[in-house]
Parts: C-alpha cells; structure tokens; sequence
C-alpha cells in the first residue's frame, strides 16, 4: 500500500488470506510462493532488501495440519523457520512484521485463552507455528502477530465450500460436536490488518465473535449435516477441544454467522 510514502509487501500473496489481503492492500508488491520460498533465508533477505517496504505482511503458511504430520521438517521450515528470516530481513531494513499465527498453539483444555496465556501445542502444525512466533519474537521488536482461527474466504480450500460439497455428495454428513472454535472470514480479517498495523507491537488474537461446534457451523451452511464425536471421525493429527481465542486488545470484529452471509453472497456472485 503506497499511503503517501508507505510501501507493503505481502508474501504469500496467492493463498486464501494472502489473496483477500492483496484486495484490502491493492497498491503492495505481492509475492507468490514461485516468486519467494521463505525457507531460503539468503533470498528472502535479499529480496525484502531490494525492495525495501516499510511493512511486510506474511500470510505463507504449510497449513495442511495433517500434512504436518509426515512432513515435520517441511512443517518447521516453512512454518518455524520460514517466518525467522522475514522477521531477520525487515529487522535489517526498518520494517514492521505482520505474521499470521493460530489457535493451534494451545492444547485446547480450556474454555478460552488470551493473548498472554502460554502456548502448548499437541500436534506438529501447532509446534512449528509456536517456533514461528518465537522465531520473530527474538528476531525482531516492531512485529504484530495475529493468532486467528477457523478460516474461509473465497480463494481457497475451507470448511464452508468442504460442507457444500459433501451435501451435494451424499445423504447425511457427519461433523464433529466437541471441538469449538471461532469461524473467521478471511476478508474482515485483512481489513482488521490495516488497524492492527497501527497498534503496538506484540501478540494480537483476531477471529470473528461467536463460538460454536464444528457441527453448530456446518448447521448454517448445509441442512443434511448430523453429529458425531471426534473418535467416530478419527484424524492423523490431534485436534484441540476448545479453539477460542479471547481478543482483549482491539474491538470485536462481527459475529461469524454475518459474516458467512457475506461470503456465501461473495461465492455465489
Ligand atoms: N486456514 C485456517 O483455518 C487457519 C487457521 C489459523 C491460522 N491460519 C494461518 O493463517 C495464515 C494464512 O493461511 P491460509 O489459510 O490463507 O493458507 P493457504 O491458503 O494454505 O495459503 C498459504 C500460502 O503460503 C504459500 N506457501 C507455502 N509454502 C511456502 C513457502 N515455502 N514459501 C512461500 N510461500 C509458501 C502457499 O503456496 P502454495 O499453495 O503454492 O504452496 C499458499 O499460497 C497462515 O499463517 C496459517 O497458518 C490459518
């Protein structure tokens, strides 16, 4: 975003969140995965040298949790260490660090965790996205990182379009009913991103309001949706029980089911 002398550069430009930030950020340099792998620490410095933003948004992410599983090295590279040589790079050069990070840091035993409560992860995406964040802590001083949760937006693989699918594809679809979390909208969160830039630097939790079950999101996109428990619907990686962030630093966004109005009018347009 060029705001009189303001440059952004967003990494990870093509993903579902890097591509909804590339709308509220329409004057920044973009980079895509084929344009700059973040696990190449001698690239990423002289890439973000070269183009010198003052701002720079990181939405790269391996977000694939059971992927993360088999892929550990991958996992840490690209979600511990990755973000490590960005926060390096534009602690070189002057830049503020916006980084995406999640609820899946927490391991899920209680009812809701604010932005100070500590981390402890229970599955490899969860740990390598912990090393991310402690990676920047100790790189840089000016970095926001947002944990956030539940994502779908319009230009990637998400719960909302799964759910569609699936009722197309068969009679009754059974989602789980004892993991809960905060759904958020990819397109409120990049907007959130233009205010949280201008706030102190520290660990922000940024979601849509309202908590739910998977099964009560499920519910308001599709009707032949049914319950079931996480050991009917067993998975390779372990999923924390209680996903709820409490943002306690910046005004609540909208509840998610407004915002689900919104995406499936965006979907459909
Ligand atoms: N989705 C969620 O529900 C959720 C929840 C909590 C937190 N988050 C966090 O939110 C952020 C955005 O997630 P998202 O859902 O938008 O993810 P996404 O759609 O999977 O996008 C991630 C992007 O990162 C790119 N990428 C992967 N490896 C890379 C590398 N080595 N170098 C550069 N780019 C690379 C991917 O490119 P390719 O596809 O070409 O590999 C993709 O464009 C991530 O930090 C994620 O951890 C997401």
């Amino acid at each position: 975003m060029v705001v009189g002398t303001i440059k952004t550069l967003i990494i990870g430009a093509s993903g579902m969140l890097g591509s909804d930030l590339c709308k509220v950020f329409p004057e920044a340099v973009k980079l895509t995965h084929k344009e700059l792998d973040i696990t190449n620490r001698e690239n990423v410095i002289d890439c973000i040298r070269k183009i010198k933003p003052d701002i720079v948004v990181n939405a790269a992410a391996y977000t694939d949790v059971d992927g993360c599983e088999d892929r550990q090295e991958l996992a840490f590279q690209v979600n511990g260490y990755g973000p490590g040589h960005i926060a390096e790079a534009c602690s070189i050069i002057g830049a503020k660090l916006v980084h995406f990070s999640t609820d899946y840091v927490f391991d899920g035993s209680r009812k809701e965790y604010v932005e100070s409560d500590v981390p402890n992860p229970i599955n490899v995406y969860g740990y390598s996205k912990l090393h991310g964040e402690n990676k920047i802590i100790e790189n840089i001083d000016d970095y926001r990182i947002i944990r956030i949760s539940w994502l779908f937006g319009v230009h990637g693989k998400n719960f909302v379009e799964t759910m569609l699918r699936l009722s197309r594809e068969m009679d009754t679809v059974k989602v789980v009913n004892d993991q809960f979390g905060k759904p958020t909208y990819t397109m409120d969160l990049a907007n959130k991103v233009k205010e949280i830039i201008e706030l102190d630097p520290g660990i922000y939790h940024i979601t849509n309001e309202g908590i739910c079950s998977w099964y009560e999101f499920a519910s308001d996109i599709i009707d032949n949706v049914i319950p079931c428990t996480s050991e009917e619907f067993p998975r390779k990686a372990k999923r924390p029980r209680y996903s709820v962030l409490a943002n306690t630093k910046t005004e609540p966004m909208r509840h998610w089911k407004e915002a689900l109005k919104d995406y499936l009018k965006e979907r459909n347009a």
